[in-house]
């Protein structure tokens, strides 16, 4: 601790380092009972009860899982009036291999992206954030997002049952375990931190005949095989080398005999970008290569885009705010600049309509154990990151309504 901490981080301090038993056995609970997207009934019951202990208000009920949670401070005295602090509680579709003693208890489902950790650590946060609640200058808006890992998302559904009617925060922050970082450290971004990410589905449709007599035929594989080559075109020629972009051709499907051209072909996978205009352009030239091509090869295809989850852009006033928040709680060697992540997040949502933040806690040890990382059934990151998100998330709500 530094002699010139303001008082309220040592006050948050000590007081993570009490409740941090209470809320390391909230998330093994949590982890030992994943439930899928939109299916969480008991996360659900289990973050109510907490909440409604500590006294917060839930006043509408968005979606059927998840809760949104209002907490009252000492009348809004600031500008900032309303913050919201934001964690994901879904898990995965996955069989834990881990051997700890909270292992999951549903067969091949598994908190194996750390939301059981988010779900605790704004759980702790809220507990803080309720001791200290009169030396709050407004009040902290506390949303337990159902199904982020799930297409459309949590965070859609819960934006058109109209939580920015009811509520409008100033900001949101929200965090996700990282495991390429220490833990005790987070990393933040200004601006796109997180990509768009499309989902591509190819169909190709040529015309199956004898393999010994291509000509009388219209192969749909070798048209798949340049529609594929095509495509990295885009990468290298349409994004600007300053642009991050990423066309994965992933799965190709056709035919089943060595004498016997099929008649279509399938294919997927994905398209990554880091801002909306490219993300236009790529779909369109996207179409426009899988269709010329194939007809240049006198066969015909089609391409599916389904959208995902936009890029996620943080406001960068916001996030220099939050980076010095975190470098006054955790010290200018803990708070690190973060990498470009060619994953996604439904937060990014969120940030459509509000000014925020999305930061990066670390949970893993200096050294990154084999198959520990996120959607692996061995990611088990680091329970003191509770200990760090708990308290940044905190003081990060505290100190946006103290400003
Ligand atoms: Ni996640």
């Amino acid at each position: 601790m530094s002699e010139n901490s303001p008082p309220v981080v040592e006050k948050i301090k000590s007081r993570v380092d009490e409740l941090y038993p209470e809320i390391v056995e909230i998330r093994r609970e949590i982890h030992r009972h994943p439930e899928l997207s939109f299916q969480e009934f008991r996360t659900t019951a289990l973050i109510r009860d907490y909440l409604l202990k500590l006294g917060l208000k839930i006043e509408h009920d968005f979606l059927e899982t998840g809760v949104v949670a209002l907490l009252e401070g000492n009348g809004r005295k600031s500008d900032a009036g309303l913050v919201a602090l934001r964690a994901d509680i879904d898990a995965l579709p996955l069989q834990e291999e881990n051997s700890h003693g909270f292992c999951s208890v549903e067969k091949g489902i598994m908190h194996a992206c750390g939301h059981d950790m988010h779900t605790a650590i704004i759980l702790g946060a809220a507990a803080i954030l309720a001791e200290i609640k009169h030396e709050l200058a407004g009040d902290v808006l506390f949303i337990f997002q159902p199904a982020e890992e799930k297409a459309p998302g949590g965070a859609k559904p819960l934006i058109e049952a109209g939580l920015f009617n009811f509520y409008q925060p100033s900001a949101i922050f929200g965090l996700h375990c990282f495991p390429y970082l220490e833990t005790g450290k987070v990393a933040i971004r200004e601006g796109s931190l997180m990509a768009a990410a499309d989902e591509l589905y190819i169909t190709v449709q040529g015309e199956g005949g004898h393999a010994s007599a291509p000509h009388k035929a219209a192969d749909p594989v070798l048209a798949a095989a340049h529609i594929i080559t095509s495509l990295q075109h885009l990468v290298s020629r349409v994004a600007s080398p300053y642009e991050p972009a990423v066309v994965s051709i992933s799965s190709i499907k056709g035919g089943n005999a060595t004498n016997i051209i099929p008649g279509t072909v399938s294919m997927s996978g994905t398209l990554r970008t880091m801002n909306e205009e490219l993300r236009g352009t790529m779909h369109k030239r996207l179409r426009q290569t899988v269709e010329h091509t194939a007809r240049g090869l006198g066969v015909d295809a089609e391409l599916e885009i389904v959208h995902g989850y936009p890029v996620l852009v943080n406001d960068p006033a916001t996030t220099r705010r939050l980076r010095m928040t975190s470098i006054e709680y955790l010290g200018e060697n803990n708070v690190e600049e973060c990498e470009l992540l060619m994953t996604a997040e439904d937060f990014s949502y969120y940030l459509q309509h509000c000014p925020g933040s999305f930061i990066q806690l670390g949970t893993s040890g200096k050294n990154i154990e084999r198959g520990n990382t996120l959607h692996s059934p061995l990611f088990n990151p680091g329970e003191a990151a509770i200990s760090t998100g708990m308290g940044v998330m905190s003081y990060a709500a505290w100190k946006w309504l103290a400003q």
